[in-house]
């Protein structure tokens, strides 16, 4: 019976016969409730805990004490005992209501601490982001034909082989689709491919409107090239296209020297090489003198003096047959310049890795 609580237990069983011997046992249950209990509470959780242990109807203290002390109690102390257990339910009560407020208000406080937003610490910095290399290099190319009449305009990087290769007067068994037949979407309902080149654009930019059209293409292509420093399975180009009823040679020559002067500087030489693209005729490789040495030879321009920079050329009339424009009443130039190699170029990178990696540590250096 050692561990039994003496409520648990009748008056008989615990030999309590005497009035004053009930009322300090009722005293202890008082000091008990004070110290043990009442005082720890911190919570409302703990709150309802002591309460329950004490007021809970079933096994809660004080209905073991009416059931065990006060029920089989002898008449000569039936009197004492109900007494002081009314005493000690409201004593209990009125210390458990008393703790109630103090517990809710302290828990506000508590919340409104928390919730307090403290000046002195210090903020949440969000970092600034800056432009990434290409983006700086696209802007700043972009810049040169806005200034000259250029208008911006974008396409699809998932491609159809008519814009990306018929369309442009490249068939089917053309040796010029070999560099270029790479990454064909699977299970596409009709053959479409990610663009190899910005050109698609040209036509689907002379389907849409009428002539004169002066407009450039920012944006990404894909090549199955063999990853190396200089080449990547995507890299990103400018296309420029001009069209209208009276656009010579010269003015070809006239915009592209422009261009190089504005974005290598006054000095800047060009040079037109010839080349082969379908799409033009004639094309050209445009050159420009070595930005490194100014043309007197060194490692940079493999000591040629000259720069490689972009392909180019006068649109081919038999492009214009594709978009329903007179061949006979129009000409133009168009041009498809790599953006990767000038940013590289410009800055020095020999890694063209290093450009898509995102290594915070290389683009830092670039703000
Ligand atoms: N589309 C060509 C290429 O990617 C470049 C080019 C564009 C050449 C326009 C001439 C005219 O290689």
């Amino acid at each position: 019976m050692a561990d039994k609580h003496i409520y648990q237990q009748t008056l008989s069983e615990l030999s309590f016969t005497q009035p004053h011997i009930i009322s300090s046992k009722f005293e202890d249950f008082r000091s008990d409730f004070l110290y043990y209990y009442w005082q720890h509470i911190s919570s409302e959780a703990k709150w309802k805990e002591v309460r329950d242990h004490w007021l809970g109807r079933k096994s809660g203290v004080l209905s073991e004490l009416a059931d065990n002390w006060l029920k089989p109690a002898p008449p000569e102390l039936k009197k004492v005992v109900g007494q002081e257990l009314n005493a000690l339910r409201a004593f209990v009560e009125s210390k458990l209501e008393e703790k109630r407020n103090e517990v809710a208000a302290s828990q506000e406080a508590a919340a409104a601490a928390r919730d307090r937003i403290d000046l002195s610490l210090p903020g949440v910095e969000r970092a600034i982001g800056t432009r990434h290399l290409i983006q700086q290099t696209f802007d700043e190319l972009i810049d040169i034909f806005l200034s000259i009449g250029f208008s911006v305009v974008e396409g699809p990087e998932i491609e159809t082989p008519y814009y990306n290769f018929e369309a442009l007067n490249i068939p089917e068994h053309h040796p010029a689709r070999d560099n270029m037949d790479t990454f064909y979407i699977e299970g596409a309902r009709s053959p479409h491919l990610l663009r190899t080149h910005t050109s698609p654009m040209q036509i689907r930019s002379m389907e849409k409107q009428k002539p004169p059209v002066r407009i450039v293409v920012p944006g990404k292509v894909y090549r199955r090239d063999n990853p190396d420093a200089t080449h990547g399975y995507m890299f990103h180009q400018i296309e420029g296209l001009a069209v209208d009823t009276d656009i010579t040679f010269c003015d070809f020559k006239g915009t592209v020297e422009y261009f190089v002067r504005a974005f290598l500087g006054p000095k800047a030489k060009t040079r037109l090489r010839p080349s082969y693209f379908p799409f033009t005729e004639p094309s050209a490789e445009v050159d420009a003198s070595c930005h490194v040495c100014g043309g007197s030879r060194c490692r940079i321009c493999k000591f040629s003096g000259w720069i490689e920079l972009f392909g180019a050329g006068m649109v081919n009339p038999a492009v214009y047959g594709f978009v329903n424009y007179d061949p006979e009443k129009l000409s133009g130039f168009a041009f498809g310049i790599g953006v990767d190699r000038f940013a590289m170029m410009k800055y020095g990178i020999t890694e063209l890795p290093l450009l898509f990696q995102n290594d915070v540590r290389f683009l830092k250096q670039f703000p």
